[in-house]
């Protein structure tokens, strides 16, 4: 388990000055941003895509943590390279088995780091076959779609299986994250925390990214 990564969700942040939000968050300590793409497919709702992420690029030198959760991502990764992505997550789920190795490939080649994620109702075991292609396994806390769920906590099982399998990259777990729900979580083995409400809910994000720290430590 490696450092400590707090990670802002851009999905709770105001859609009509995403820059200033970005910058925001770099100023108040966050490790990584959190940008999360939804296509009204794989998921029920829409948010943005590589043309927004690109715009972002100029406001912050955070790493851009991209989370896709759009059906069959591999069709669009080189437009998330040249948009500055630092790490991107597909969804084993929004893809045919066979695409998932080539495109893993395809981003490692690019210089990013790969990950992939398992919604709620999916074992971490369907992500075994590829651990050794992979940075960062997402493990979803919530259903992937909207910001401000509830934290599912029978998801942490899953966290401790991919320690228990020796996976030794990123666990990241994205939903519900809170200054009381992050210390479950590191306990069962993560070390990235996705928060979206949390940080942009909170009077002082510098204040809310800092006591996540804290809890996770
Ligand atoms: C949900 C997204 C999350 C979301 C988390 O599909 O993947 O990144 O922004 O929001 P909170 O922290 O409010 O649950
Ligand atoms: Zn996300």
């Amino acid at each position: 388990m490696g450092k400590i990564l707090i990670a802002p969700s851009m999905l709770s942040g105001d859609f009509g000055r995403l820059g200033e939000d970005a910058a925001r968050m770099e100023r108040a300590g966050a490790d990584w941003l959190h940008l999360d793409v939804m296509d009204g497919q794989f998921v029920p709702n829409i948010t943005f895509g590589a043309p927004v992420i690109r715009a972002l690029r100029a406001h912050t030198t955070l790493f851009f943590d991209v989370h896709l959760m759009i059906d069959r991502p591999e069709r669009y990764l080189e437009d998330f390279f040249a948009a500055g992505a630092d790490l991107i997550t597909m969804h084993v789920e929004s893809t045919q088995p066979q695409h998932i190795a080539p495109a893993l490939a395809k981003i490692r080649a690019a210089g990013k780091k790969a990950a992939l994620g398992v919604k709620p109702g999916t074992p971490v075991a369907c992500v075994v076959p590829w651990l050794p292609q992979l940075d960062m396994v997402l493990v979803m806390t919530v259903e992937p779609g909207f910001g401000g769920q509830a934290f599912m906590a029978d998801m942490l099982p899953k966290v401790a299986a991919l320690r228990a399998q020796g996976f030794a990259g990123i666990v990241q777990v994205d939903g519900g994250i809170s200054g009381t729900t992050i210390a479950a979580a590191a306990a069962a083995g993560a070390d990235c925390f996705v928060a979206g409400s949390a940080v942009f809910g909170a009077d002082d994000p510098a204040q809310a990214i800092a006591a996540l720290r804290q809890n996770a430590a």
